[in-house]
């Protein structure tokens, strides 16, 4: 049986490929779907279509519009544009980190992160819901430091906080056909990453044991399968695309140091 091929990656931690605007996991999983036929309303802040998206080609189509996740109006009048129509799927992308310590974040740093990680998906949810059919997906894209303990408070405490939203929504919508699931990225390439501390990627790649970082692409490989019927059992789960880095629960330093 032969498989399809997944994209080819250096092992090691290279800075070859680097990720950086343009290069965010919702423009390659916008471009994915298109490629397979989908019909994509892509959202960003952007008054601009976004240059990464394009004369992107395919069997699909890309509609581009501008939206705050943050601001309800602005989910009702997508849903408006959408009306009489069903929608298959939703993907809730849209995160912003703030690396501020457990000693130094402030209320005000914990709000904007939560409005935007996760009060964003809310209102996703329940402004599009009235367009979920029976077969539509969900997909959540949390974070591995919503997996466990990470060092940037706020930006931690809101993935935690989505993994209850993904879960509730599970639980609410599944009667309805409606299946809700999330991914936990691990170290990805893109402009989130680039603008972290030096010695944040080696670090991470150390407690990686595939022992390089991820792509956005290897994330949207894996939202395209959540979306599709190919998961059509797959409600609730929770998918750690992170080359093992929360697999090993902190053992692989033991693990490295002991060879
Ligand atoms: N890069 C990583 O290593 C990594 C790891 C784990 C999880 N994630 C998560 O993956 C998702 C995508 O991040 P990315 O790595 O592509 O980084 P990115 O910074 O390239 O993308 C984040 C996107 O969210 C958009 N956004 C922010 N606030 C918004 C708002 N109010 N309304 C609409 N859009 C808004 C930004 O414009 C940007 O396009 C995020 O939820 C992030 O938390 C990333």
């Amino acid at each position: 049986m032969e498989l399809p091929s997944g994209p080819k990656h250096e092992s090691g931690p290279s800075r070859e490929n680097r990720g950086g605007d343009g290069q965010g996991q919702g423009s390659a999983e916008a471009r994915l779907l298109v490629e397979h036929g989908c019909r994509v309303f892509a959202v960003a802040l952007s008054a601009q279509v976004l240059d990464e998206l394009l004369g992107l080609s395919g069997p699909g189509q890309l509609i581009y519009r501008q939206l705050d996740v943050t601001q309800r109006a602005q989910w009702e009048e997508l849903a408006a544009q959408l009306d009489g129509g069903t929608l298959h799927g939703l993907v809730n992308n849209a995160g912003i980190t703030q690396r501020d310590r457990l000693a130094e974040v402030s209320l005000e740093q914990l709000h904007r992160v939560y409005e935007v990680n996760v009060a964003g998906a809310l209102l996703g949810i329940q402004e599009l819901s009235s367009l979920f059919t029976r077969g539509s997906s969900i997909v959540n894209i949390g974070s591995v430091a919503g997996l466990s303990a990470h060092y940037p408070v706020a930006y931690t405490t809101s993935k935690w906080a989505l993994r209850g939203l993904n879960q509730v929504a599970c639980m609410e919508l599944g009667p309805a056909g409606i299946r809700v699931n999330s991914v936990h990225p691990g170290f990805i390439e893109t402009a989130m990453t680039n603008g972290a501390k030096t010695g944040f990627r080696e670090a991470a790649i150390a407690e990686t044991p595939l022992g390089r970082a991820g792509s956005s692409e290897e994330v949207a490989n894996v939202v395209l399968f959540l979306l599709s019927n190919l998961s059509s059992f797959v409600n609730g789960a929770e998918i750690p695309v992170d080359g093992g880095q929360t697999s090993h629960g902190g053992a692989k330093s033991i693990s490295d140091a002991l060879k």
